[in-house]
Protein backbone atom coordinates (compact mmCIF):
# COMPACT_ATOMS: atom_id res chain seq x y z
CA UNK A 1 0.00 0.00 0.00
CA UNK A 2 1.01 3.69 -0.71
CA UNK A 3 0.61 6.73 0.92
CA UNK A 4 0.33 9.37 -2.04
CA UNK A 5 0.05 13.40 -1.50
CA UNK A 6 0.47 15.40 -4.28
CA UNK A 7 -2.29 15.98 -6.42
CA UNK A 8 -0.33 15.51 -9.67
CA UNK A 9 0.94 12.39 -8.75
CA UNK A 10 -1.77 10.82 -7.51
CA UNK A 11 -3.83 11.88 -11.35
CA UNK A 12 -0.66 10.69 -13.40
CA UNK A 13 -0.85 6.64 -11.03
CA UNK A 14 -4.94 6.52 -11.64
CA UNK A 15 -4.25 7.38 -15.38
CA UNK A 16 -1.61 4.89 -15.94
CA UNK A 17 -4.24 2.19 -13.95
CA UNK A 18 -7.19 3.46 -16.37
CA UNK A 19 -4.70 3.36 -19.65
CA UNK A 20 -4.08 -0.43 -17.99
CA UNK A 21 -7.78 -0.83 -18.06
CA UNK A 22 -8.08 -1.04 -14.44
CA UNK A 23 -10.83 -0.74 -12.81
CA UNK A 24 -11.01 1.60 -9.65
CA UNK A 25 -12.59 2.02 -6.28
CA UNK A 26 -12.65 4.96 -4.47
CA UNK A 27 -13.70 5.54 -0.94
CA UNK A 28 -13.69 9.27 0.45
CA UNK A 29 -13.17 9.97 3.62
CA UNK A 30 -12.04 12.11 6.49
CA UNK A 31 -10.26 9.44 8.63
CA UNK A 32 -11.03 8.53 11.64
CA UNK A 33 -11.88 5.33 9.99
CA UNK A 34 -14.43 3.45 11.75
CA UNK A 35 -16.94 -0.05 10.82
CA UNK A 36 -18.89 2.43 8.63
CA UNK A 37 -15.77 3.37 6.62
CA UNK A 38 -14.42 -0.56 6.85
CA UNK A 39 -17.61 -1.59 5.11
CA UNK A 40 -17.58 0.93 2.03
CA UNK A 41 -13.73 -0.03 1.80
CA UNK A 42 -14.52 -3.46 1.89
CA UNK A 43 -17.05 -3.44 -1.67
CA UNK A 44 -14.37 -1.32 -3.09
CA UNK A 45 -11.51 -4.35 -2.99
CA UNK A 46 -14.25 -6.51 -3.70
CA UNK A 47 -15.79 -4.98 -6.56
CA UNK A 48 -12.42 -3.41 -8.20
CA UNK A 49 -9.19 -3.94 -9.56
CA UNK A 50 -7.62 -1.67 -7.48
CA UNK A 51 -8.59 0.55 -4.26
CA UNK A 52 -7.52 4.01 -3.41
CA UNK A 53 -8.75 5.77 -0.15
CA UNK A 54 -8.83 9.13 0.51
CA UNK A 55 -8.41 10.40 3.65
CA UNK A 56 -8.84 14.36 3.92
CA UNK A 57 -10.29 16.90 6.42
CA UNK A 58 -11.60 19.05 3.88
CA UNK A 59 -11.84 22.77 5.76
CA UNK A 60 -14.15 23.48 3.13
CA UNK A 61 -17.29 22.03 3.99
CA UNK A 62 -17.03 23.06 7.76
CA UNK A 63 -18.56 26.47 9.15
CA UNK A 64 -16.66 28.85 11.18
CA UNK A 65 -18.17 27.35 14.71
CA UNK A 66 -17.59 23.70 13.78
CA UNK A 67 -15.15 20.86 14.71
CA UNK A 68 -12.79 21.49 11.89
CA UNK A 69 -9.51 21.89 14.28
CA UNK A 70 -10.38 19.58 16.76
CA UNK A 71 -11.80 16.82 14.12
CA UNK A 72 -9.88 13.52 14.87
CA UNK A 73 -6.62 12.37 12.86
CA UNK A 74 -5.21 9.08 13.70
CA UNK A 75 -3.70 9.27 10.24
CA UNK A 76 -1.06 5.75 10.89
CA UNK A 77 -4.16 3.79 12.83
CA UNK A 78 -5.65 4.66 9.46
CA UNK A 79 -3.24 3.51 7.32
CA UNK A 80 -3.13 0.46 9.66
CA UNK A 81 -6.60 -0.51 8.74
CA UNK A 82 -6.34 0.35 5.26
CA UNK A 83 -3.61 -2.00 4.63
CA UNK A 84 -5.09 -4.73 6.37
CA UNK A 85 -8.37 -4.25 4.20
CA UNK A 86 -6.67 -4.69 1.04
CA UNK A 87 -6.41 -0.78 -0.06
CA UNK A 88 -3.71 -0.10 -2.86
CA UNK A 89 -3.35 3.70 -2.21
CA UNK A 90 -4.43 6.56 0.55
CA UNK A 91 -4.95 10.16 -0.86
CA UNK A 92 -4.26 11.89 1.91
CA UNK A 93 -3.29 15.27 0.08
CA UNK A 94 -2.38 18.36 2.40
CA UNK A 95 -5.09 21.22 2.40
CA UNK A 96 -2.19 23.66 0.45
CA UNK A 97 -1.52 20.67 -2.35
CA UNK A 98 -5.67 20.60 -3.00
CA UNK A 99 -6.22 24.18 -2.32
CA UNK A 100 -3.16 25.85 -3.89
CA UNK A 101 -2.99 29.59 -3.73
CA UNK A 102 -5.22 31.37 -5.93
CA UNK A 103 -7.71 28.30 -6.16
CA UNK A 104 -11.63 29.70 -6.43
CA UNK A 105 -13.46 27.49 -8.17
CA UNK A 106 -16.92 26.21 -6.48
CA UNK A 107 -19.16 23.29 -7.62
CA UNK A 108 -22.76 23.26 -6.14
CA UNK A 109 -25.84 20.78 -6.76
CA UNK A 110 -28.59 23.77 -5.68
CA UNK A 111 -32.04 22.10 -4.83
CA UNK A 112 -31.34 18.89 -3.37
CA UNK A 113 -28.53 20.53 -1.10
CA UNK A 114 -30.76 23.35 -0.13
CA UNK A 115 -33.01 21.61 2.82
CA UNK A 116 -31.95 19.93 5.99
CA UNK A 117 -28.26 19.86 6.15
CA UNK A 118 -27.93 22.96 3.81
CA UNK A 119 -30.15 25.18 6.07
CA UNK A 120 -27.83 23.69 9.50
CA UNK A 121 -24.89 23.88 7.81
CA UNK A 122 -24.93 26.68 5.12
CA UNK A 123 -22.09 26.14 2.72
CA UNK A 124 -21.53 22.61 3.62
CA UNK A 125 -22.80 20.65 0.52
CA UNK A 126 -20.72 23.78 -1.43
CA UNK A 127 -17.39 22.10 0.06
CA UNK A 128 -18.20 18.34 -0.27
CA UNK A 129 -19.40 19.08 -4.00
CA UNK A 130 -16.22 20.79 -4.36
CA UNK A 131 -13.91 18.98 -2.65
CA UNK A 132 -15.48 14.87 -4.26
CA UNK A 133 -15.07 17.01 -7.48
CA UNK A 134 -11.02 17.67 -7.04
CA UNK A 135 -10.90 14.10 -5.27
CA UNK A 136 -12.98 12.34 -8.46
CA UNK A 137 -10.71 14.23 -10.95
CA UNK A 138 -7.33 13.14 -9.05
CA UNK A 139 -8.31 9.31 -8.34
CA UNK A 140 -10.59 8.56 -11.76
CA UNK A 141 -12.74 6.09 -10.13
CA UNK A 142 -14.91 3.73 -12.09
CA UNK A 143 -16.84 3.18 -8.95
CA UNK A 144 -17.25 5.26 -5.92
CA UNK A 145 -18.49 3.98 -2.50
CA UNK A 146 -20.72 6.41 0.09
CA UNK A 147 -22.64 5.65 3.18
CA UNK A 148 -26.78 5.99 3.66
CA UNK A 149 -25.52 7.56 7.05
CA UNK A 150 -25.25 10.17 5.14
CA UNK A 151 -27.98 10.13 3.13
CA UNK A 152 -28.78 13.96 1.35
CA UNK A 153 -24.85 13.87 0.91
CA UNK A 154 -25.17 10.79 -0.97
CA UNK A 155 -27.96 11.72 -3.13
CA UNK A 156 -26.20 15.04 -3.89
CA UNK A 157 -23.38 13.45 -5.03
CA UNK A 158 -24.81 10.98 -7.18
CA UNK A 159 -26.59 13.89 -8.52
CA UNK A 160 -23.79 15.91 -9.48
CA UNK A 161 -22.01 12.66 -11.18
CA UNK A 162 -25.78 12.41 -12.90
CA UNK A 163 -25.29 15.90 -14.15
CA UNK A 164 -21.80 16.37 -15.29
CA UNK A 165 -21.95 13.06 -16.98
CA UNK A 166 -18.48 11.54 -15.36
CA UNK A 167 -18.20 7.74 -16.21
CA UNK A 168 -18.50 6.93 -12.41
CA UNK A 169 -21.12 4.30 -10.86
CA UNK A 170 -21.97 5.83 -6.82
CA UNK A 171 -22.58 2.88 -4.77
CA UNK A 172 -25.17 3.85 -1.50
CA UNK A 173 -24.28 0.88 1.01
CA UNK A 174 -26.10 0.48 4.56
CA UNK A 175 -25.11 2.48 7.54
CA UNK A 176 -23.17 0.44 9.67
CA UNK A 177 -24.33 0.24 13.72
CA UNK A 178 -22.83 0.14 17.19
CA UNK A 179 -24.79 -2.51 19.24
CA UNK A 180 -27.15 -0.32 20.62
CA UNK A 181 -28.18 1.15 17.21
CA UNK A 182 -26.31 4.35 17.29
CA UNK A 183 -24.92 4.97 13.81
CA UNK A 184 -21.38 4.90 14.26
CA UNK A 185 -19.51 8.02 13.38
CA UNK A 186 -16.14 9.24 13.68
CA UNK A 187 -17.77 12.08 15.78
CA UNK A 188 -19.29 9.48 18.54
CA UNK A 189 -15.83 10.16 20.35
CA UNK A 190 -16.51 13.84 21.47
CA UNK A 191 -19.22 12.08 23.78
CA UNK A 192 -19.51 11.55 27.12
CA UNK A 193 -20.91 8.58 28.75
CA UNK A 194 -24.24 9.39 29.70
CA UNK A 195 -24.70 11.70 26.63
CA UNK A 196 -23.61 8.14 24.49
CA UNK A 197 -26.28 6.16 26.35
CA UNK A 198 -29.24 9.33 25.25
CA UNK A 199 -27.65 8.68 21.90
CA UNK A 200 -29.22 5.71 21.34
CA UNK A 201 -32.35 7.17 21.57
CA UNK A 202 -31.90 8.65 17.90
CA UNK A 203 -32.06 4.94 16.58
CA UNK A 204 -34.67 3.68 19.16
CA UNK A 205 -37.00 6.37 17.59
CA UNK A 206 -36.32 5.82 14.28
CA UNK A 207 -36.89 2.24 14.56
CA UNK A 208 -40.39 3.17 16.64
CA UNK A 209 -41.64 5.58 13.62
CA UNK A 210 -40.46 2.60 11.05
CA UNK A 211 -42.96 0.18 13.46
CA UNK A 212 -45.69 2.55 13.25
CA UNK A 213 -45.52 2.96 9.77
CA UNK A 214 -45.57 -0.78 9.76
CA UNK A 215 -48.60 -0.84 11.60
CA UNK A 216 -50.10 1.29 8.89
CA UNK A 217 -49.56 4.92 10.09
CA UNK A 218 -49.43 7.26 6.84
CA UNK A 219 -49.66 10.67 8.54
CA UNK A 220 -46.53 12.41 8.68
CA UNK A 221 -47.23 14.90 11.48
CA UNK A 222 -48.21 11.94 13.71
CA UNK A 223 -45.14 10.31 13.21
CA UNK A 224 -42.41 13.33 13.14
CA UNK A 225 -44.22 14.30 16.43
CA UNK A 226 -43.93 10.53 18.22
CA UNK A 227 -40.25 10.37 17.39
CA UNK A 228 -39.86 14.05 18.45
CA UNK A 229 -41.49 13.06 21.68
CA UNK A 230 -39.20 9.92 22.52
CA UNK A 231 -36.03 12.12 21.65
CA UNK A 232 -37.05 14.72 24.13
CA UNK A 233 -37.13 12.41 26.99
CA UNK A 234 -33.55 12.64 27.34
CA UNK A 235 -32.13 15.67 28.71
CA UNK A 236 -29.04 16.61 26.80
CA UNK A 237 -30.52 16.13 23.69
CA UNK A 238 -31.32 19.17 21.54
CA UNK A 239 -33.26 18.52 18.26
CA UNK A 240 -32.35 20.37 14.93
CA UNK A 241 -34.88 18.92 12.44
CA UNK A 242 -37.05 15.76 12.07
CA UNK A 243 -38.76 15.02 8.84
CA UNK A 244 -40.74 12.24 6.74
CA UNK A 245 -39.32 13.18 3.26
CA UNK A 246 -39.37 11.17 -0.59
CA UNK A 247 -36.65 9.34 -0.51
CA UNK A 248 -35.26 10.82 -3.78
CA UNK A 249 -36.03 14.43 -3.57
CA UNK A 250 -35.84 15.40 -0.06
CA UNK A 251 -39.36 17.53 -0.40
CA UNK A 252 -41.48 16.54 2.72
CA UNK A 253 -44.09 14.49 2.64
CA UNK A 254 -47.70 14.80 4.48
CA UNK A 255 -49.31 11.50 3.60
CA UNK A 256 -46.90 8.48 3.65
CA UNK A 257 -46.43 6.40 0.28
CA UNK A 258 -43.94 5.02 -2.02
CA UNK A 259 -39.94 5.41 -0.51
CA UNK A 260 -39.53 7.64 2.20
CA UNK A 261 -36.96 8.33 4.32
CA UNK A 262 -37.14 9.68 8.39
CA UNK A 263 -34.22 11.83 8.77
CA UNK A 264 -32.95 13.11 12.24
CA UNK A 265 -30.77 15.88 13.00
CA UNK A 266 -29.76 16.16 16.69
CA UNK A 267 -27.31 17.97 19.22
CA UNK A 268 -25.80 15.70 21.94
CA UNK A 269 -24.40 18.54 24.24
CA UNK A 270 -21.95 20.19 21.56
CA UNK A 271 -22.01 17.04 19.16
CA UNK A 272 -24.07 17.11 15.94
CA UNK A 273 -25.02 13.50 14.86
CA UNK A 274 -27.56 12.51 11.89
CA UNK A 275 -29.13 9.61 10.91
CA UNK A 276 -31.83 8.22 8.98
CA UNK A 277 -34.09 5.15 7.94
CA UNK A 278 -35.49 4.30 4.35
CA UNK A 279 -38.92 2.71 4.05
CA UNK A 280 -40.94 1.52 1.46
CA UNK A 281 -44.89 2.50 1.92
CA UNK A 282 -47.01 -0.05 0.33
P1 LIG B 1 -16.70 10.83 6.49
O1 LIG B 1 -17.61 11.42 7.51
O2 LIG B 1 -15.34 10.36 6.90
O3 LIG B 1 -17.47 9.64 5.80
C1 LIG B 1 -16.89 8.96 4.72
C2 LIG B 1 -17.93 8.01 4.15
O4 LIG B 1 -18.29 7.05 5.12
C3 LIG B 1 -19.23 8.76 3.77
O5 LIG B 1 -19.72 8.26 2.54
C4 LIG B 1 -20.16 8.40 4.92
O6 LIG B 1 -21.53 8.41 4.56
C5 LIG B 1 -19.69 6.99 5.24
N1 LIG B 1 -20.10 6.60 6.59
C6 LIG B 1 -19.92 7.31 7.73
N2 LIG B 1 -20.48 6.66 8.77
C7 LIG B 1 -21.03 5.53 8.28
C8 LIG B 1 -21.76 4.42 8.85
N3 LIG B 1 -22.03 4.38 10.15
N4 LIG B 1 -22.17 3.44 8.03
C9 LIG B 1 -21.91 3.49 6.70
N5 LIG B 1 -21.22 4.48 6.10
C10 LIG B 1 -20.79 5.49 6.88
O7 LIG B 1 -18.59 12.05 4.54
C11 LIG B 1 -17.46 12.49 4.57
O8 LIG B 1 -16.45 11.90 5.31
C12 LIG B 1 -17.03 13.70 3.76
O9 LIG B 1 -18.11 14.57 3.63
C13 LIG B 1 -16.46 13.36 2.35
C14 LIG B 1 -17.50 12.66 1.48
C15 LIG B 1 -15.21 12.47 2.50
C16 LIG B 1 -16.04 14.68 1.64
O10 LIG B 1 -15.11 15.36 2.40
Amino acid sequence: MKVIRPPDRMISVSRKLTHQGKTIGVVPTMGALHEGHRSLIQASVRQNDLTILTVFVNPLQFGPSEDFSRYPRPFRKDCRIAKELGVDFIFAPHAQQLYPKGFQTVVEVTALSKRWEGLSRPGHFRGVTTVVSLLFQCTQPTRAYFGQKDYQQALVIQRLVQDMRWPIKVSILPTIREADGLAMSSRNVYLKSNQRQQAASIYTALRTALERIRMGERNAAVLTDSVRRMLLENADLRIDYVALVDAKTLEPVWKLHGRVAILVAVWVGKTRLIDNLLVDVP
